[in-house]
C-alpha cells in the first residue's frame, strides 16, 4: 500500500485561516488525501495522540493547546508520505524551521506551529487508528 500518515492543522491553524494554505501546499506536492474531519479533541484523545510526551514539562499545556478548539485531522497518501510531509512541515521550532516550509512561514511559537504530521510509519499506524479507526 502506498505510504499514508496523519496530519492535524492544530487549533491555531484552522482559527488563522490556514487549513486551505496547508491543504493546498500538501496537495501542490502531490499527496492525495484519505479523509478529513474537522474536530475538536477529548481530553483522553490529545493525551493518547501525544502520549510519548506524558512525562515532559510542556505536556499539560500542549493537552490544553490541542483541545482548546476544533481541529482538521487529515489522512494523506504517497510515496514516502510521512518523510514528505515533516519535511513541508518544518523544523518543531518555528524559529529554527526553513523559510519556504509551513512552520517557517507562519509560525513563530514551538506549541503554536500551526501542524502535526507522524514521525514514522508505525506512528502513522498508531495515529490513524486513533483518529479513524474506520480506515486502518
Ligand atoms: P514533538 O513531537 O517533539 O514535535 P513535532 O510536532 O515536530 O513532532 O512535540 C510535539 C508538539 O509539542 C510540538 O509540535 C509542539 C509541542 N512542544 C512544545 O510545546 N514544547 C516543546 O518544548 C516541544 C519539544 C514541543
Ligand atoms: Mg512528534
Amino acid at each position: 500500500m502506498t505510504d499514508r500518515t496523519l496530519v492535524l492543522v492544530k487549533p491555531d491553524g484552522v482559527a488563522r485561516g490556514l487549513v486551505g494554505e496547508v491543504v493546498s501546499r500538501l496537495e501542490a506536492k502531490g499527496l492525495r488525501l484519505v479523509a478529513a474531519e474537522l474536530r475538536t479533541l477529548t481530553r483522553e484523545v490529545a493525551e493518547e495522540h501525544y502520549g510519548e510526551h506524558r512525562e515532559k514539562p510542556f505536556f499539560g499545556s500542549l493537552v490544553e493547546f490541542i483541545t482548546g478548539g476544533p481541529l482538521l485531522a487529515l489522512v494523506v497518501e504517497g510515496p514516502r508520505a510521512v518523510e514528505a510531509f515533516r519535511a513541508l512541515a518544518g523544523a518543531t521550532d518555528p524559529v529554527k524551521a526553513a523559510p519556504g516550509t509551513i512552520r517557517g512561514d507562519f509560525a513563530l511559537e514551538v506549541q503554536s506551529n500551526i501542524v502535526h504530521g507522524s514521525d514514522s510509519a508505525e506512528s502513522a499506524a498508531r495515529e490513524i487508528g486513533l483518529f479513524f479507526p474506520g480506515l486502518v
